[in-house]
């Protein structure tokens, strides 16, 4: 395969995320096909075009299903409000299309359940945007917990905040109708089950509890009721004893975009926010105790696929290199080469777990995961 046909939907704030990893896969590196960036799709034709000549798309389109038919067109990125996932990739599974589809996966467990269903009749690859377990600190977080670095893993605590929901006064949006799901849960508990996931293994038993802080907000020249909450927490037990807890906020003050994992094992510790993600805290409780403490490890070219993007180390990456490590774990799959992705089973697992906790919350017990 010489070069692959894509195709956006939506152009907005991850939209032009998968656009730039589409633009730069190829370049950083230099296995894959070469992407031509056939067409987008937006709501209205002129934004379509002028995001079509930005982005260096060949073509434009104001229905979304005219991109999916285009038979030049080979994968899909679905870029879209959550209420719009499933119809788009499912259509695209069906017209035999590769998936690359934003998270959450869908507002309903039905409709995550039938975008599985799709994509394992279709043959095809279907994946879904959980890029944080894409950095390279996460890649050598796991290879830190596979080799026993910290000894059995015990308990781990993931926290998510951001404050761009923080002010009562920010206007409704898609994010605070009931339509997008259940709030902070499918906006930000899904990222920390993502890493949970591929760092430690599914949860069993979850207890959850989901707030709304603010009311309404303001809507045109009034204000909407919002329907979504805003602020969620799990526990978690897995099942081989590990214990748990997630904590998520999108109207955390000051928080910016803070994704924080402590991960604590018979040996010692690992610490790590994506707010600061080109390091890693380690502590091993080995050697005389007056001179243990936390070591920094500082991301370089010895963590892949960090020597990838720049040969020198301490230069940083960004958030826009894990969506371009993405698209290449991506390409990876569609070629039948070893692949970290999370496909749409697994993502239906992360959905369950999702469901179980907004059901915990609304009942005021323990649910299993496979309860729901
Ligand atoms: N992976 C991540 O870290 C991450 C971060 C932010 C958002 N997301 C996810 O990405 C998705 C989009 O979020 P966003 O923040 O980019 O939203 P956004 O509102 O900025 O962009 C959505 C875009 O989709 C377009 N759109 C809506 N309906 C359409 C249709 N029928 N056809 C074509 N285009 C249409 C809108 O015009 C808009 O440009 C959501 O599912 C969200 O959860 C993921």
């Amino acid at each position: 395969m010489r070069t692959i046909g894509v195709g956006l939907i939506g152009t907005g704030y991850m939209g032009k995320c998968h656009a730039l990893a589409w633009t730069g896969v190829h370049a950083v590196f230099d296995d894959t096909p070469i992407v031509r960036r056939a067409m987008l799709c937006e709501v209205e034709e002129n934004l379509a075009r002028r995001r079509a000549d930005e982005f260096g798309f060949e073509a434009s389109t104001d229905d979304w299903r005219a991109l999916v038919a285009d038979p030049g067109v080979e994968v899909v990125s679905i870029t879209t409000p959550n209420a719009l996932h499933a119809q788009m990739a499912i259509a695209a599974l069906e017209a035999g299309k590769h998936v690359w589809c934003e998270k959450p996966m869908a507002p309903s467990l039905e409709e995550s359940e039938r975008m599985a269903a799709a994509a394992r009749a279709s043959g095809r690859v279907a994946i879904l945007g959980y890029n944080y377990i894409q950095s390279p600190a996460v890649r050598f977080i796991g290879k830190l917990l596979k080799s026993g670095a910290i000894g059995r893993l015990t308990h781990f605590r993931i926290e998510m905040d951001e404050d761009y929901m923080a002010d009562a006064e920010a206007p409704f949006s898609w994010r605070s109708q009931a339509s997008s799901g259940y709030g902070a849960l499918d906006d930000f508990a899904v990222h920390p089950l993502s890493l949970i996931t591929t760092l430690i293994g599914a949860p069993n038993e979850v207890f959850g509890e989901m707030s709304k802080p603010y009311p309404d907000r303001p809507d045109g020249g009034g204000r909407r009721k919002v329907e979504t909450s805003d602020i969620a927490t799990a526990l978690l037990r897995m099942a081989d004893g590990a214990s748990g807890t997630i904590q998520v906020n999108r109207c955390a003050w000051g928080r910016k975009g803070r994704l924080q994992l402590q991960l604590f094992g018979a040996r010692g510790a690992i610490v790590f926010d994506q707010e600061r993600f080109n390091e890693v805290q380690v502590y091993v409780a080995e050697g005389p105790p007056e001179a243990q403490g936390f070591r920094q490890v500082l991301m370089g070219p010895a963590h892949p696929p960090y020597e990838r993007f720049i040969a020198a180390p301490g230069h940083q990456m960004g958030f826009n290199d894990l969506k371009v490590i993405e698209a290449h774990e991506l390409l990876n799959r569609i070629l039948g080469r070893p692949s970290l992705t999370i496909d749409f089973d697994a993502g239906l697992a992360i959905e369950r777990t999702i469901h179980a906790i907004a059901r915990s919350s609304r009942e005021g017990r323990w649910v299993t995961v496979s309860e729901s």
